[in-house]
């Protein structure tokens, strides 16, 4: 055993590791593990991978040497992303990313038509991939590989070269961790993870040949991690033995749902979705009201609802159109008959709120009482007195071409669209098929007790919680079956009979659950019919319970490519277990632990693993009989405040107990403000642990933007020892422990990074100051002038400020004198104010080719800029950049602002005014005009047009080039004034 430490301890390439798990989330549902069923906020794979390689990997004395080795292993350094290239570059990406030499060497224009020259051969066309690939940057480079997770190839020379630096004999991930542990811990390493969830961790862990212990308090997370454990390393054999089980499963549904004939209209077409509203009776005319916020079906074939008025039964027939002209499309997508939250009656034009309709009352005291019945068990419809009421109005058929068979067109293959196989229809339902709605409402009625009592159907009512209200309070749906309408019931009833009766091993069970899982978030009463796409949504699109008043139920035929699994497996040997326990009261001796718990994390996950529990009970507890089968809400970890810093603090000193000496744990979490921070690590520390490095993954999304930040992420990875030190201190005494730390921090990591491409930036720095003063602190037994308990029974929000938090922003203080841009005079930095310096360093940001929000929110924070909307010209994630001189022209000049009114606005008008002109007089005159005290001001003047100049050499950031042309002829201008 030793207690050398680890890579993660001293570096980590945030930047490439970043960009590839970007890469793995953007891949959406071809990722691994998602075609296993839902879970919310699963971990990048690559991103678990890249963090046990460097916990298990050593930090020796050649750091460089060790970056080197540790890219090599995860291919991602230049060798390793040429194996993975797997896409050619098309001839018009050739012709763009090279110079002028290479384009008249190899290629010829046509108009604007890139072509290839007569006579290039095939193997110089290879050659050119390889010589345009090799010049790339890393971004762009990605675009044409492979994600690593895929492929995990080294040669015999890499092998060579990895255990030459490591003093190591392995050839093979495998048998290279195996000799990891046993140097570091003396064995075969293990690894702990007890918030398991859908099994990002455990399930790398064990590909990568570590011995693994998984863990969740939810029973559907455990199923999700076994699963994930144990059918994605299948053989293809296996695999295909399962499929053939959930053909039959499928075949057999089939054949009783057609016995009965339930799909099929009297022209012998099939129904693929039925689109159902809810009906209300207006309270001003009486009459019956259809509830449609927008009246468009779908927009491809410009099908739409007509609403016409039935005088005799004083309610509206709704007829369906198709091919409808583009004004009545408009028309159609604007003209519901509910808006914001209001019924708008196309009869009496009256408008009533539908918290009105559901006689919502206020009692004496304002609390909000609901007008609604609750449903009871036996109501599988809504009553003759209920206030809503649900109509089947439009269905979609397709009628199938000739020469294909049913099968053919239900089981096609998964991007296929419906037309390539018959003409799709979209009509109003006939007598026919309001009688199939009737019988199959007796069907369910007749099956409805023995089905509960046979664990098909969910009897249990819906426990109340954040996310569980809603379909109690808008609708009164009490028990989780009428979140399901008797269609949903039906088929849904009839898929778990059938895996009951089929399935012989704990396999087919297992896989008979997940694919009925998939159905189940595709079934129900809660799924969008989505008119651009004609297609329904799943209930989970977002992570509530929203009921609708217009929704879309699947026919059996469409359910087949959610319930047939998607299972990407490759065999792989491993040593798992998975359990189902609180994180308080797992026993197992790990020597890593990675944990990512439900963390200043906003998912509901108890009360929404609920919608699938209520149905998977059975199948459950056959598959897994010591397993339980309810989501144990009472012991979730969630929320914040006084009771959960103490259930966190349960759970990390079980897991500090439960961890070899020289052990190491990484807690993941979603980097929020500097109070997060201070309570966890309080937490963490109180726990028994002490930091020792932290590093932030950037993981954002495109979707969000400047005003969602909350979808504007970053995994930080906490890296963390056993706290075994006795001493204690005064917080006085740390402070000058804290500026030494930082500083060395951020030297090494500054000697450390490519200048070429440059892998931290400086919210890395920022974030590596947090680290180093929470390092230091955690480093004692206790810090006299701290009252941890009373700090973590203060409410997040209190205003009383917190020792941790002033310490974690002293560190920061003092990185950011340590940060000036290296072109910069360090004396005139200190002369600027926050908001010109967060321009200047936003620049910096652009130069080094950073996008991302964020990293101006950092810059914001440490500078302590609130608002800096005004002075982004893009807000769009991952490509957020300033506005140039140009962009700016005189806009938000002088407004309020502190930017606005700063002398770096200043000069901008002048580089603008220059630019406009084409004359640096006019920029100079600008300037002379607004500053009394211009002439004092020249030197600093100067020094910012330098550094903006500079932006001018860089190739990337075309936008620049005008601007700081000008301001080197605007700089030559003022230093020669007055001579
Ligand atoms: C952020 S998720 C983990 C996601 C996981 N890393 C993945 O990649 O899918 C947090 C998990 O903690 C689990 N959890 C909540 N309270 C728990 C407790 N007291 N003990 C164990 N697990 C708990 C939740 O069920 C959820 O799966
Ligand atoms: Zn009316």
């Amino acid at each position: 055993m030793n207690d050398e430490k680890s890579f993660i301890e001293i570096q980590f390439p945030v930047s490439k590791v970043s960009k590839e798990s970007y890469k793995e989330r953007k891949a959406g549902s071809s990722q691994v593990l998602t075609g296993l069923g839902k879970w919310w906020g699963r971990k990048p794979l690559t991103l678990v991978r890249a963090t046990i390689l460097g916990l298990l990997l050593p930090a020796t004395s050649s750091p460089a040497k060790d970056r080197e080795i540790f890219l090599k292993l995860l291919m991602m350094d230049d060798v390793g992303l040429k194996a993975r290239k797997d896409k050619n570059i098309s001839i018009k990406e050739l012709y763009n990313f090279s110079n002028e030499e290479i384009r008249i060497k190899y290629f010829k224009l046509d108009g604007e038509t890139v072509k290839y020259k007569t006579g290039i051969s095939l193997s110089q066309k290879s050659e050119l991939q390889d010589l345009v690939f090799d010049n790339m940057s890393y971004d762009d480079k990605l675009r044409y590989c492979s994600r690593i997770e895929d492929y995990a190839k080294l040669t015999q020379e890499d092998w060579h070269e990895i255990n030459n630096h490591l003093n190591t004999g392995a050839d093979s991930f495998q048998s290279l961790i195996k000799e990891l542990g046993i140097k570091k811990f003396g064995n075969v390493p293990s690894i702990g993870d007890s918030f398991s969830g859908g099994g990002s961790i455990p399930f790398e862990a064990a590909r990568m040949g570590l011995e693994t212990f998984a863990s969740d308090l939810n029973p559907l997370a455990g199923l999700l991690t076994w699963s994930s454990l144990n059918i994605l390393n299948m053989t293809d054999k296996q695999v295909e033995e399962l499929k053939i089980f959930q053909e039959k499963v499928f075949d057999e549904v089939t054949k009783q749902i057609d016995l009965w004939g339930l799909e099929f209209n009297d022209r012998g077409w099939r129904a693929k979705y039925y689109l159902y509203c809810n009906e209300v009776v207006c309270p001003e005319c009486a009459c019956k009201v259809p509830l449609l916020s927008n009246r468009v079906i779908s927009h491809k074939q410009k099908v739409i609802s007509e609403l016409e008025f039935n005088e005799k039964l004083h309610n509206f027939n709704i007829k369906i159109s198709s091919n409808v002209s583009n004004d009545k499309l408009k028309e159609a997508a604007t003209s519901g008959t509910v808006k914001n939250n209001k019924l708008i009656c196309p009869n009496c034009f009256q408008e009533t709120s539908i918290a009105s309709l559901r006689k919502d009352k206020k009692d004496t005291d304002g609390t909000t009482l609901y007008g609604l019945r609750k449903w009871s068990n036996d109501d599988i419809v809504s009553g003759e007195t209920d206030v809503f009421h649900e109509r089947l109005y439009c269905i979609r058929y397709i009628e199938k071409n000739e020469e294909k068979s049913w099968e053919e067109v239900i089981k096609k293959p998964a991007p296929a669209t419906d037309s390539s196989f018959g003409k799709v229809h979209y009509s109003a339902p006939a007598e026919k098929e309001l009688e199939m709605e009737r019988k199959i409402l007796s069907l369910v009625e007749e099956k409805f007790f023995k089905w509960q009592e046979e664990g098909f159907l969910p009897n249990s009512m819906i426990e109340e919680g954040d996310k569980t209200d809603e379909p109690i309070r808008t609708r009164g749906w009490a028990y989780w079956h009428h979140l399901f309408n008797p269609r949903q019931l039906l088929i849904n009833g009839l898929f778990l009979e059938k895996i009951n009766e089929f399935a012989r091993t704990k396999e087919e069970k297992i896989i008979g659950l997940l694919g009925f899982n998939k159905c189940l978030d595709r079934m129900s009463r809660l799924t969008m019919w989505h008119s651009h796409r004609d297609e329904g949504e799943a209930t989970f699109s977002n992570q509530a319970l929203n009921p609708l008043f217009l929704y879309s139920s699947r026919s059996l035929s469409t359910l087949y490519n959610s319930w047939i699994l998607n299972i990407k497996n490759s065999p792989f040997k491993q040593d798992s277990s998975v359990v189902l326990d609180d994180a308080s009261n797992v026993k197992f001796k790990a020597d890593l632990w990675i944990t990512d718990p439900p963390y200043a994390d906003a998912v509901s996950y108890h009360e929404l693993s609920e919608y699938f529990l209520v149905w998977n009970k059975r199948i459950l507890k056959d598959a897994f009989p010591n397993w339980y089968s309810d989501s144990k809400r009472i012991m979730a970890v969630k929320g914040v405040g006084e009771t959960f810093n103490q259930r966190m603090i349960e759970v990390y000193k079980n897991l500090a107990n439960n961890m070899s000496e020289n052990g190491l744990q990484v807690v993941m979490f979603t980097h929020q403000d500097v109070r997060v921070w201070a309570e966890l690590s309080l937490i963490l520390w109180s726990a028994g642990l002490q930091v020792s490095a932290a590093w932030n993954i950037s993981t954002e999304t495109e979707s969000g933007g400047l005003k969602e930040g909350n979808y504007v992420k970053g995994t930080v990875l906490l890296v963390l020892r056993k706290q075994t030190s006795e001493e204690t201190a005064y917080l006085d005494e740390l402070y000058p422990d804290i500026e030494e730390e930082v500083k060395y921090q951020i030297n090494s990591m500054r000697n450390l990074d490519d200048k070429e491409e440059p892998n931290f930036s400086d919210a890395d720095y920022l974030l590596a100051a947090y680290a180093a003063s929470l390092k230091i602190l955690t480093s004692y037994k206790k810090i006299e002038d701290i009252d941890v308990q009373y700090e973590l029974s203060k409410p997040r929000t209190s205003n009383e400020e917190s020792p941790i938090v002033k310490i974690i922003q002293e560190a920061v203080k003092i990185a950011y004198d340590y940060l000036i841009p290296s072109e910069f005079d360090n004396f005139i930095w200190k002369t600027l104010s926050p908001e010109e310096r967060f321009y200047l360093k936003g620049l910096e940001l652009e130069k080094n080719n950073i996008y991302q929000l964020a990293a101006y929110q950092e810059l914001a924070r440490g500078f302590g800029v609130s608002d800096y909307k005004d002075v982004l010209q893009n807000t769009k994630a991952n490509n957020v950049r300033l506005r140039t001189a140009s962009e700016f022209a005189m806009k938000s000049l002088n407004d309020n602002s502190k930017f606005g009114s700063s002398l770096l606005r200043n000069i901008l008008v002048a580089l603008y005014l220059s630019v406009k002109e084409n004359d640096a007089a006019k920029g100079q005159a600008w300037l002379r005009k607004e500053y009394d005290d211009y002439w004092n001001l020249r030197t600093k003047i100067m020094e910012i047009l330098s550094y903006i100049e500079t932006l001018g050499r860089i190739e990337n950031i075309g936008n620049w080039s005008k601007d700081a042309h000008a301001a080197l002829l605007l700089k030559e201008r003022i230093d020669n004034d007055g001579v």
